[in-house]
């Protein structure tokens, strides 16, 4: 896509559309991903976070024949894992308790598109045996079903650790990494790819600048330079994160992830209403006289844990590997914490 852009045109592209840059190693990238867009041929998408693996899976469909048809993602983490079998293959009527009705699976909602399996190294041996005889071509069967469903389905698959190691920890089955090692396409990280990181900043502060009815006002040379020569360990997605923080604030040290968490830092401060995830957290309820003792001990938990995760993530510019090491629980754990507390929703 941006190989044909101006420098113009890639500031204004719209956010979370395109994998912007101008690096030989991104050019590179998209050139191979156009490539594989073409075939039916089984992706998996590598890189550490925030490197743009969503945007690459996307863009393998949307450039495919099959765009058009469905792309459903599969946040393999965030569903609980006695769910991920049923979510993906579906059930029929009465396979388990509960099992009011029959489900079509998302692998048979995707049939004739996209299925992108996102963090595929932290499915359950039983759910990847399961989509290993998808990947090769057999029929899938719903839960407690009879007859086999033909489904005619493109996976991409994604993970930002080594599948090698997952293999040696025994977190993945040899037989589906060596399925989805046959074309791996790597992202690369922001800091291999520094030319991209004035022209990315630009493309933020133009986006958040609009968004936030803010007069777009390029970021000054020097302090590019200086943005240039950090290392974002949260790639992009930091980047971006810092840009919009930026943008909101006025405080030109957010650009390099120094600014302060409170105090008014420019005279744009006062005019920005306060977001409901920077807003101190309410002190917890007193619980009412008619909840049990469980109960209020459960509900204090709860809104404690919730008030530490937002922080965890506001600390970390929301890089949830980084908050999840930080709160010492794994990333799976934090994900579905998130969903469950719905979280920046
Ligand atoms: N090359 C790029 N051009 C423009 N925006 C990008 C690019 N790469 C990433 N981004 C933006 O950075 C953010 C993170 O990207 P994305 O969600 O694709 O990363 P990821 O590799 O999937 O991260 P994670 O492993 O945490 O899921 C998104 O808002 C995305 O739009
Ligand atoms: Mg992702």
């Amino acid at each position: 896509m941006s190989d044909t852009l101006t420098i113009d045109e890639i500031i204004r592209a719209p956010l979370n559309e395109g994998l912007l840059g101008i690096s030989e190693v991104i050019r590179e990238t998209r050139e191979v991903l156009n490539r594989l867009a073409q075939s039916d041929i089984t992706v998996l998408i590598g890189g550490e976070s925030g490197t743009g693996k969503d945007i690459a899976a996307r863009l393998l469909h949307k450039k495919s024949p099959r765009y058009g048809r469905p792309f459903i993602k599969v946040n393999c983490p965030a569903i609980p894992e006695t769910f991920l079998e049923s979510e993906l293959f579906g059930y029929e009527k009465g396979a388990f308790t509960g099992a009011r009705n029959s489900k079509p699976g998302r692998l048979e909602l995707a049939n004739n598109g996209t299925i992108f399996l996102d963090e595929i190294a932290e499915t359950s041996y039983i759910v990847q045996g399961k989509l290993l005889q998808v990947l090769d071509g057999e029929p899938l069967m719903r839960i407690g079903g009879v007859s086999p469903i033909p489904v005619n389905v493109r996976v991409i698959a994604a993970t930002n650790i080594s599948l090698e190691e997952a293999v040696q920890k025994e977190l993945m089955r040899e037989d589906l990494f060596f399925r989805l090692s046959e074309v791996i396409v790597r992202m690369p990280p922001l800091r291999d790819r520094r030319e991209d990181i004035p022209l990315l900043a630009e493309h933020f502060n133009y986006n958040y600048s609009e968004r936030l009815g803010r007069a777009y006002q390029p970021i000054g040379t020097a302090l590019v330079s200086q943005m240039a020569s950090l290392d974002w360990v949260g790639n992009v997605r930091e980047l971006g994160a810092c840009v919009k923080k930026y943008v909101a604030t006025g405080d030109p040290r957010a650009l390099l992830g120094e600014a302060e968490e409170e105090g008014p830092v420019s005279s744009r401060v006062d005019t920005i209403p306060p977001s409901p995830v920077a807003a101190p957290a309410a002190a917890p309820e007193t619980p009412k006289k008619t909840l049990s003792l469980k109960q209020a001990t459960q509900k204090a938990v709860e809104e404690t844990e919730r008030a530490l995760i937002e922080e965890a993530l506001r600390n970390t510019l929301w890089n949830r590997r980084k908050a999840a090491k930080l709160l010492d629980i794994s990333y799976s754990s934090l994900l579905r914490r998130i969903d469950a507390y719905k979280i920046g929703k």
